[in-house]
């Protein structure tokens, strides 16, 4: 199998997976955070847990770039900079910023560290290893500028979503308070959705099949989660703020 029909493979598995996660999801929220228990297994403090799961998609995607070495490709070094842009943040800033109350289970590190290297080879592998180097004139082309639009805007959303939840608690503090302020006036996972947009714009940018796929993803992952949060806050917070949706303002 040469390495255009491997990514092919992890493009239809991907989708597979996207399918299948969306249905248990929805079913079985993944059982981290609120959602955790015991019955999930031992598991790791949430900042080594965070970082050990994440790091895959920052040294696989740097060695993808090496062993492609498109050095000479400036949209080429864009790509890889948006990348770096989001993974930086999400596996060195965010794990020592958060203040979660839950241990991860081992079990979701090692599934988020196993998705993360093939996402890697999907977004990485078929930008810099399978298809052929992007002219830099792809960086005025409008699919670029507007994907660029979506994925810093995505970008900035969760970022500012994350620093929200975030200052609802002290540190040390482990409860839940309603969250309010930013995106939260429309919808209970701004975070979720900020990160969608954010992939979205991606696969727009890069007119990227491998982008397309981790957006899909992104939402059968999501989205979910983002609906068991919902009705977790209405199960609990008479006063929840009742025209606010799960992830989809005025929709979902
Ligand atoms: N692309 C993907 O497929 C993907 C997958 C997973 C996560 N992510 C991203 O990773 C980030 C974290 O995801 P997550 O699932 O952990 O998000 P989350 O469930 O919303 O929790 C985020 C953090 O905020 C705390 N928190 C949440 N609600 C709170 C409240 N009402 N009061 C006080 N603290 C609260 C949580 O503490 P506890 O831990 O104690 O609940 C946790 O530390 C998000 O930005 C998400 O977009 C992306």
């Amino acid at each position: 199998m040469n390495l255009l029909e491997l990514h092919r493979t992890v493009v239809w598995i991907y989708l597979g997976l996207a399918a299948l996660v969306f249905v248990v999801l929805l079913r079985l929220p993944a059982g981290y955070g609120r959602h955790g228990s015991r019955k999930w297994g031992p598991a790791l403090p949430p900042r080594p847990a965070w970082v050990l799961m994440e790091s895959p998609a920052i040294v696989a995607t740097i060695l993808f770039f090496l062993a492609g070495r498109p050095f000479q490709n400036v949209t080429a070094w864009v790509f890889l900079g948006l990348w770096l842009l989001h993974y930086g943040y999400r596996t060195l800033v965010y794990p020592f910023l958060i203040r979660s109350g839950h241990s991860v289970p081992i079990v979701v590190v090692a599934m988020g560290f196993l998705f993360n290297i093939g996402n890697a080879f999907l977004n990485a592998g078929g930008l810099f290893l399978v298809a052929p180097p992007r002219p830099d004139t792809w960086l005025g082309d409008p699919r670029f500028l507007l994907g660029l639009v979506l994925f810093l805007g995505g970008l900035a959303t969760h970022v500012h979503s994350d620093y929200l939840l975030r200052t609802l608690r002290a540190p040390g503090e482990t409860g839940y308070r309603i969250p309010r302020g930013g995106l939260f006036q429309w919808v209970t996972s701004p975070n979720y959705l900020g990160e969608w947009v954010q992939w979205t714009g991606w696969a727009i940018l890069t007119w990227s099949i491998g982008g397309l796929v981790f957006s899909i993803w992104t939402a059968a992952n999501l989205f979910p989660r983002a609906v068991a949060h919902h009705a977790w806050y209405r199960e609990r917070f008479p006063d929840y703020p009742p025209e606010r949706r799960a992830i989809l303002p005025f929709l979902w």
